[in-house]
Parts: C-alpha cells; sequence; structure tokens
C-alpha cells in the first residue's frame, strides 16, 4: 500500500527557503532546509551528535554547521569538520546528517521523505510554463486541521451559497446538478456548469465552467472559464505538516489581465475566499475525515467528489482513517 511519505509535498515557498537554516515540517517529522554549497539542501533537523536542532546552527561557505558543537556538514549532508578534534583527525563515516529528497517545483519548495512513487503533481494544462498564462504563487496559510479535511472543502461546490455567499455563490442557486467524478489514473477529474447566479451579475445568461482537477492526494486545480474564453486558475496544494495541522500553498493563475502589476485584486479576493474557508474548515471534528462511513451523511450528487476523494485517500495508508 503506498504512504504519504511516498509522495511529494510543499514545505515552503521558493523564497522562504533561503541561505540561512530554517525549520520546516512535514508529516510530523521536523526538516531544515538552506540553500548551500550544493544548492537546495534538506535533512531530518537534527545533528547525529547530540541530537540538537541543526536549524538553531549556521551557514559558513555553503556548509551547515551545528550551532552546538559545530560540526560541519556539506550540502550532501556529509560532516566534514568536527572543531574539537585536531585538524586533518578522520571523521566517522557514520558522522552524516539525514538527508531527503527535495526539489523546486512551480515556485514551491517540495519534499518527499520516501521512494517517490509519482511526480510532483503538474498543472492541468502547463499553465505555470505559458506564456498566455500569469501564474504565481499567492498565498501560504496554516490551517487547524487535516490536508483531507482542506482539500474535501476546495472540491465541493455546494457550500458556494453559504460560505461564499455574493462572491462565488448566491442563495437564489443552491441546488448542484448531476456530475460525473472521472477517475483518472491519479486523481479525478470533473466540472460543472452553471449560470452564473443573477444577483451576482449584470443579468446575462452567461454559463459558466467550473473544473477541477484533483491530483492525489492533496493537490487541487479550479479551473473557471467563462463564455468569452477568460480563464482563472485556483490551485491548492495542502502540506500535512501533521494529522491536524496543514500548510495550504496557492497558485492563481489567468489567460487575461496578464501583467503582475494586476495580481492585487486576484490576491485579495482569494484571501478573503480562504477565510471564509478556514473558520468553517477548522470547526470540524474530527479533525481527520472520520473512519466510517456512517459517521457523516453523504448525498449522491452533490458529494459526489467528495465520496470519491474518500474512496482515494482511503488507498493511501496514513492519510488518515478514511472510508472501508
Ligand atoms: S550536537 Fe551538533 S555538534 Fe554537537
Ligand atoms: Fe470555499
Amino acid at each position: 500500500m503506498t504512504t504519504l511519505s511516498r509522495h511529494w509535498h510543499p514545505i515552503a515557498t521558493a523564497s522562504e527557503v533561503t541561505a540561512e537554516p530554517r525549520r520546516f515540517t512535514l508529516l510530523g517529522t521536523d526538516l531544515v532546509a538552506f540553500r548551500g554549497d550544493h544548492g537546495l539542501s534538506l535533512f531530518t533537523d537534527l545533528c547525529i551528535h547530540r541530537g540538537v536542532a541543526l536549524s538553531l546552527g549556521f551557514i559558513e561557505n555553503g556548509i551547515l554547521h551545528c550551532g552546538y558543537h559545530g560540526w560541519a556538514y556539506d550540502g550532501t549532508g556529509a560532516c566534514v569538520k568536527i572543531p574539537s578534534l585536531p585538524p586533518g583527525s578522520p571523521i566517522p563515516p557514520k558522522a552524516r546528517a539525514i538527508t531527503h529528497r527535495v526539489e523546486e517545483r512551480y515556485g514551491l519548495v517540495w519534499a518527499c521523505l520516501d521512494e517517490p512513487e509519482q511526480d510532483i503533481p503538474p498543472f492541468p494544462d502547463d499553465e505555470w510554463n505559458r506564456s498566455d498564462y500569469r501564474t504565481f504563487v499567492s498565498h501560504h496559510y496554516t490551517w487547524e486541521t487535516s490536508a483531507g479535511r482542506a482539500v474535501e472543502n476546495f472540491m465541493d461546490i455546494s457550500h458556494f451559497p453559504f460560505v461564499h455567499e455574493g462572491t462565488l455563490g448566491s442563495r437564489d442557486a443552491t441546488e448542484v446538478a448531476e456530475h460525473t467524478v472521472e477517475e483518472r489514473n491519479t486523481g479525478l477529474y470533473y466540472y460543472l456548469e452553471a449560470p452564473e447566479p443573477a444577483s451576482l451579475h449584470s443579468g446575462a445568461d452567461d454559463v459558466i465552467r467550473w473544473e477541477y482537477f484533483l491530483t492525489g492526494p492533496f493537490t487541487i486545480h479550479l479551473r473557471k472559464t467563462i463564455p468569452s474564453g477568460d480563464q482563472t486558475l485556483i490551485s491548492l496544494v495542502a502540506a500535512p505538516t501533521s494529522e491536524k495541522t496543514t500548510d495550504m500553498f496557492l497558485w492563481i493563475g489567468r489567460n487575461y489581465q496578464l501583467d503582475p502589476s494586476e495580481d492585487g485584486e486576484f490576491i485579495d479576493f482569494t484571501h478573503e475566499i480562504m477565510e471564509q474557508d478556514r473558520l468553517i474548515v477548522e470547526s470540524q471534528r474530527p479533525e481527520q475525515i472520520p473512519t466510517n462511513l456512517r459517521d457523516e451523511l453523504h448525498l449522491r450528487i452533490p458529494d459526489a467528489s467528495g465520496i470519491a476523494y474518500r474512496r482515494l485517500l482511503g488507498a493511501i495508508s496514513g492519510a488518515g482513517p478514511f472510508l472501508p
């Protein structure tokens, strides 16, 4: 069975990892990341000598030095100097930091704590790299919930009229149409088409297409297309720092208003939506999606994506207690 540690998860935005060592947490493991003599390095945040956090140390010439007795680790994790020994003394081969796979992609720093079983989740249509799109990392939040709850909320459309009334939904239009949730090899895809509620809009009967691309376990892209062809992408990757805390990384993309100077309105709008969601999701108990199907109620049509998502998570050991 696959485990969460065999998936890539982001630990930070690219700019949060610098030449200074800094602690990050993933799946309950404390890590230290820095940019040193080998570029990006990621170790367990622990000095093999006496168990001190390496993130309390310092960098000199691209080498990470423990803040306790100064043992120096190069970017590959090898201990290259023990200052309390005479110069030229042999270094015990076991003197190594515990290293992890780390990569920078899509403006984030990703880690995989075990042998990866799939690649870092791509964008649906390579929007990150396209010149006809403006795509950027827009937010990094910490939420008091599990990654599964956070992603399931992002996939859920029937809360729009209540949680996002006046922005994404309206109480005049609460019904969710039947839709097919397609299983793809690493995730799910589904879409809904609906006229924009009259109260949000000038009155024209413009049909909006909402497309959801999920890559398991915790990456979801939502693409909104209006009849003119304008597309807005709002994407989330939720990183399980622990069972009840989640780091939320968001990207925003669009194929109109391409100038970065126009990012502000998109950042503010998304922040408002996410804060409305945070209040709701942080109140959910238990914080993990429950083990037993009978503990919560599922509606076949409005909750179709949630049911499919719980099945997908159920196949990943350690993703939380999910459906049988
Ligand atoms: S604990 Fe790190 S050098 Fe001693
Ligand atoms: Fe929401």
